[in-house]
């Protein structure tokens, strides 16, 4: 339904309206809070220029670039995957510990770099202490196998007194790092994996290396890898048959999934979340199919932990000169457009809360990123860093079941697009409740109307506004404000309900107190 208002200027806009409603009986789920995780890779300049550059001015004791640091703690980051991704199909962990002129210098095969070894587990760990996080990390069963995993555990998790917990300290690390999430591999069915396999190979050697990794450390939790991405051809059937070998060890399966504009169609691209919400309704379809054959009471859920938009730098990538050191690879500059497709992949994670417990934003830091460096120079924050930080820093609670009333749109590729992606999520430490709302419209407002029945005196804390007349812009090195938040968004509380005003191709956060 359209309405008839007038701007600022008093000149006539078209607003529709929509309805939210929220009842606190009806959660989704507890948020698990690593559903804000995000990845670090051994890839282009993440770690050397990005996390790491001993001679930066900002550089702390270890060589750590506090400029980055310190735009890691805003995005308040819960857990980091490491090393990789394709990296750690090839990846000796050993390579990357003790001395560091020892450190031998490797041809890296995923990427086509050479790693210097710089950085390794050692110097991972304390950088995420110094983030305030966690670090999920992965091992690698592209060339090694079980062996080198329960070694690796070893490594970090065992106090002392023994061949591996012992080399740790000798590093100079004395306590154990507690690393309590492991990933089993990286996307192992994909051709260009290193070491890829077929859904039987992986699933006995995801089995037999969860086996020995619990063994080791019960404590820990383990993702069996699922398929790369939902049009792999054997998608379904891969987790299917993974999870038949691993259920009774693993405690996650994952999914990755990057979505691109690849056809400069926006208004299909906005509505590019419903396919990650099918993706997912999908895999948690597999998981219980595989629950009721083994009549199991246990429950695998989800671990997202790849997903962002990937597609600006596909082609300069093609052109890179192969065995250079960080060289600038995937390096994606995000535009506006990008950013609202960002917040309604958030509110998707959110909206499937009760199954997915962890995902990752790939990546952190310069490869396909929030934050971008200049080696040498500034930090800086791309469109897609703002919704990051918002779901992240106002997002934590329950997730509250969307009821959302509004209207919907068609393109040549995709049916039913709804106009507002939208969840509530209840903070009841902090008394808070948050609307995450995006207006997928490129041409009208929208008047969401949120019924606030539930929650009696609630009144407006801020409305946060993402937007820009240009679907195209971006932020750089040189502007870095050019796309950013204010919090001058108009919402309004009449009775037991308030009315948003979601502009045009915006995203919204509306922030109560309750
Ligand atoms: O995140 C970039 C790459 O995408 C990862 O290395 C790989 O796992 C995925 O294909």
């Amino acid at each position: 339904m359209v309405l008839l208002k007038y701007d600022n200027a008093f000149r006539k806009v078209d607003y529709m309206k929509a309805k939210l409603i929220l009842n606190k009986d009806f959660p989704v789920s507890e948020i698990d809070n690593r559903i804000y995780g995000s990845f670090i890779e051994h890839l282009g300049r993440a770690v050397y220029h990005g996390i790491y550059e001993p001679t930066h001015p900002t550089a702390d004791d270890m060589g750590f670039r506090k400029d980055v640091l310190e735009m890691v703690k805003q995005l308040n980051v819960p857990i980091v995957r490491y090393p990789g991704g394709n990296f750690v199909s090839g990846y000796n962990w050993e390579d990357g510990t003790g001395p560091k002129e020892k450190r031998p210098r490797r041809t890296e095969l995923a990427w086509h770099v050479i790693e210097t070894n710089e950085v390794g587990i050692d110097e991972f760990q304390e950088w995420a202490k110094r983030a305030n996080t966690e670090v999920m990390q992965a091992v690698n069963l592209g060339t090694r196998g079980s062996d080198e995993a329960r070694n690796l555990l070893e490594y970090c998790n065992f106090p002392k007194g023994t061949y591996y917990s012992d080399m740790r300290r000798a590093n100079g690390f004395e306590e154990p790092f507690d690393i309590k999430v492991w990933c089993l591999g990286n996307e192992m069915d994909g051709p260009w994996q290193i070491g890829a396999k077929t859904a039987e190979e992986y699933g006995r050697i995801a089995c037999e290396t969860a086996k020995v990794m619990k063994e080791l450390d019960p404590s820990i939790e383990l993702v069996a890898c699922g398929s790369s991405n939902l049009f792999m051809p054997t998608f379904g059937k891969w987790e299917a048959t993974v999870l038949e070998h691993t259920y009774d060890y693993v405690d996650y399966i994952s999914l990755h999934n990057y979505y691109g504009n690849r056809d400069n169609d926006t208004k299909t691209y906005l509505g590019c979340s419903l396919d990650m919400d099918e993706f997912i309704k999908s895999v948690v379809a597999i998981c219980d199919y595989v629950k009721a054959i083994k009549k199991s009471d246990k429950t695998i859920n989800l671990s997202f932990d790849e997903w962002n938009v990937w597609f600006h730098s596909n082609e300069a990538d093609k052109k890179l000169e192969r065995w250079q050191i960080a060289p600038h690879q995937l390096e994606d500059i995000y535009n506006f457009e990008d950013a609202l497709v960002v917040g309604c992949l958030l509110i998707t994670l959110l909206k499937n809360s009760d199954r997915v417990k962890m995902a990752c934003l790939a990546q952190l830091v310069n490869v396909i990123a929030p934050i971008m460096t200049e080696n040498g120079g500034s930090a800086w924050a791309q469109t897609i860093f703002y919704p990051y930080l918002h779901a992240s820093n106002f997002g934590r609670g329950v997730a509250l079941a969307p009821v959302v009333k509004c209207d919907t749109y068609s393109t040549e590729k995709k049916k039913d697009i709804p106009y507002v992606e939208t969840i509530g999520i209840m903070n009841e430490e902090k008394k808070e409740l948050t609307v995450f709302a995006v207006n997928r419209s490129l041409e009208e407002g929208i008047d969401l109307e949120i019924d606030l029945r539930d929650f009696a005196n609630a009144k407006l804390i801020e409305h946060i506004v993402l937007e820009h007349d240009d679907m195209k812009a971006v932020n750089s090195a040189e502007n870095p404000n050019n796309v950013v938040p204010h919090n001058n968004g108009v919402t309004k509380i009449s009775g037991n309900a308030a009315v948003a005003t979601l502009n045009k191709h915006s995203w919204n956060v509306i922030r109560f107190q309750i």
